[in-house]
């Protein structure tokens, strides 16, 4: 084991707070959503029963719609806004209203064939457990958010993204209202440097959003109605894609025929959804706006997450990887959020530009099933070298390779662990 191993498993049971994970003390005081999944497989590297307990605390928060809520607040916190009572939702154990991408499935995948690999005990329980908690997931996914069942899935706030102030958002948001009944009192530009983090215009627009879908008591159709902000999102339907696909593959195990066929259902309906969004003369996929019906053609790292979950033909396989070494050239980091010469970059400012590393891992996963291996290792060895020059940081500024955010991050630590196995 070497000194980093050590201190990504360090700080992993640092952010520990009894069975779940908080992304970094202070900034991040909760358990969120996909946080959770990539640190669950982070744990599968060296202690299985963990990384299921993870996924357990995380489920403890699922709704009876099916919805996993992208916070869980399991004993409260002061230090970060919006806590449990802005949010008004009705679960037993405080959460937000809102969910997160759900990498849930890829990482249970991913931890039951480390337990299997391992003959640990009580393996098939606990992944049956956790397998249907992801498969009601998915159903609500589509359900409450394709109800016209296209194949690709819609976001109505931007912190569903996980990309929170993306430059892909700048048009759709910006037709949000500024306007909030709630107070905004941030405490994140508290913790860090205000210049890393989202402007406080997207925090009232953030709120504003809030406001509306807790007027609408968090009920689904409702609140497709009202949503001001409504993108049909590639990354999250690759993503959801991705987990379908193990998901089909523990209902087959499982010997369980009639989910197997509505995966079989959901994950071709995505599949064909996600191939019509690749645009050859921009030479990547993109998201739509779904309020004007229009291209979201801001370039940004979602662009590329689609080859998670497909097969892509050897055209336009080149052309996206093309497009991804064009982007990447001359960076100390690999690889950028936002395409470093477009208007709307911001090297330290949270999603406009940093480098992520459980993005990396997604993007390598993706290289990796379309054959590009080298490009892959490039990412990795790059993402390897920054966390071991500036440290477990929630994210890398491309231009320099500073370590930006909050420190001793916990999807960052996961990430190095899983890189190095
Ligand atoms: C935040 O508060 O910064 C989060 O990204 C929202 O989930």
């Amino acid at each position: 084991m070497t000194d980093y191993t050590d201190t990504a498993r360090q700080i992993l049971a640092t952010n520990d707070r009894g069975g779940y994970t908080v992304p970094t003390d202070r900034l991040y005081p909760f358990q969120w959503n996909w946080d959770s999944a990539f640190v669950a497989m982070g744990f599968a590297t060296y202690d299985v029963p963990r990384a299921y307990r993870e996924l357990e605390r995380l489920i403890e928060g699922q709704w009876a719609d099916g919805m996993i809520p992208h916070i869980v607040f399991h004993t409260p916190s002061d230090t970060y806004f919006p806590g449990s009572s802005v949010w008004r939702t009705h679960h037993s154990i405080p959460t937000s209203g809102i969910t997160q991408p759900p990498v849930f499935g890829l990482a249970l995948k991913r931890v039951h064939d480390t337990a299997i690999s391992q003959g640990l005990t009580d393996t098939r329980r606990r992944s049956r457990i956790l397998y249907n908690a992801a498969l009601r997931w998915h159903r609500w996914w589509y359900a409450a958010r394709d109800p016209e069942n296209t194949g690709l899935v819609a976001l109505l706030h931007p912190w569903e993204s996980g990309s929170d102030n993306s430059p892909a958002w700048d048009i759709a948001l910006a037709r949000v209202s500024t306007t909030t009944e709630t107070t905004v009192a941030r405490k994140d530009t508290g913790h860090v440097d205000a210049a890393m983090r989202p402007h406080d215009e997207d925090y009232r627009r953030f709120i504003h959003l809030v406001d509306t879908y807790a007027a609408c008591e968090w009920h689904p159709e409702r609140q497709w109605a009202a949503a001001p902000f409504k993108v049909a999102e590639i990354q999250t339907t690759a993503i959801l894609l991705r987990s379908g696909e193990a998901l089909l593959e523990f209902a087959r195990e499982f010997g369980l025929d009639s989910d197997a066929q509505q995966l079989e259902t959901f994950n071709a309906r995505s599949r064909s959804a996600l191939l019509a969004q690749w645009r050859p003369q921009l030479r990547r996929f993109v998201s739509r706006d779904l309020i004007s019906g229009d291209d979201i053609n801001a370039p940004t790292q979602a662009c590329f997450c689609p080859l998670l979950a497909l097969d892509l033909e050897q055209t336009m396989l080149e052309a996206a990887t093309a497009e991804m070494n064009d982007w990447s050239d001359g960076l100390s980091v690999l690889f950028p959020s936002t395409q470093p010469t477009y208007s709307g970059f911001e090297a330290r400012r949270y999603w406009r530009g940093p480098v992520w590393a459980v993005i990396n891992w997604l993007l390598m996963d993706g290289l990796q099933r379309n054959g590009k291996d080298a490009m892959a290792e490039k990412l990795r060895r790059s993402t390897v070298l920054a966390i071991e020059t500036k440290g477990f940081a929630e994210y890398f500024d491309p231009l320099t390779g500073e370590g930006c955010g909050g420190l001793g991050f916990s999807w960052t630590a996961a990430a190095y662990l899983w890189f190095l196995e």
